[in-house]
């Protein structure tokens, strides 16, 4: 096995995650596509992947307890590589779930359903975390070799909301904090009943 000699949090893997991220969103795509022509409608909005930065999975290592190391970042820590795919509709989410879980090589190996239990601040989303075979000599020396992905399945409202409540995160001395948390809150129920009733105008549209 051979691992370039680097800095990186990710060792001589940076390049290889990015190849992986790609492949995975390729899969994706040509389901998509696939699905589109078959049933005529598509069941995704967009799909967006990102490899985490140095700084975010040296973070992660630290507040997880675990060693700062390439090790930890492949094989301790599954979202070195992020999968976002957003839907219009509830179901398409599901649909998409389904779809993925067919994937050759690929194993689910967590899934928290945050739309039928959202977190207490008002957060829905579908999360997986996938375990990918690769052609590819992975950290341990296995090839194929073995990765992983976090998938977050999502519908446009959700996605909106969730890039809202992030910026929360990141601001120091909210002045209104408490109000923004409680309107943040009322704004995702709101969201979940609005995606609750588009998908029934939906249904009521195709029969
Ligand atoms: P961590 O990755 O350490 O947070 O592990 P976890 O087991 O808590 O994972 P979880 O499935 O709860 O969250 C993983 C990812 O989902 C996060 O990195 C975010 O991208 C997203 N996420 C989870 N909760 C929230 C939330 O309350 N608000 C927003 N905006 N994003 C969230
Ligand atoms: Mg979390």
């Amino acid at each position: 096995m051979e691992v370039e000699k680097n800095d990186s949090i990710y060792g001589g893997y940076a390049g290889s995650l990015e190849m992986i991220a790609k492949s995975l969103c390729d899969k994706i795509e040509d389901l998509r596509k696939r699905k589109k022509e078959e049933n005529g409608v598509d069941t995704i909005e967009f799909i967006q992947s990102r490899v985490k930065s140095e700084e975010s999975m040296r973070e992660k290592c630290e507040r997880k307890g675990y060693p700062v190391t390439c090790e930890t970042a492949l094989t301790k820590i599954y979202d070195a590589i992020g999968i976002r795919i957003v839907c219009s509709f509830l179901d398409d989410v599901y649909v998409n779930v389904e779809m993925i879980k067919n994937i050759p090589n690929l194993k689910v190996i967590q899934e928290k359903d945050y739309i039928r239990h959202s977190k207490p601040n008002g957060y829905r989303s579908y999360h997986m975390i996938v375990e990918i075979q690769e052609p590819i000599t992975d950290i341990s020396g296995n090839k194929p070799g073995t990765f992983y992905a976090e998938i977050q399945l999502r519908t446009i409202a959700m996605d909106s909301w969730a890039s809202l409540e992030h910026q929360l995160k990141y601001k120091k001395n909210v002045s209104n904090q408490s109000l923004i948390v409680s309107e943040l809150k009322r704004c995702a129920d709101e969201i979940a009943s609005t995606d609750v009733s588009m998908q029934t105008i939906r249904d009521m549209l195709k029969d």
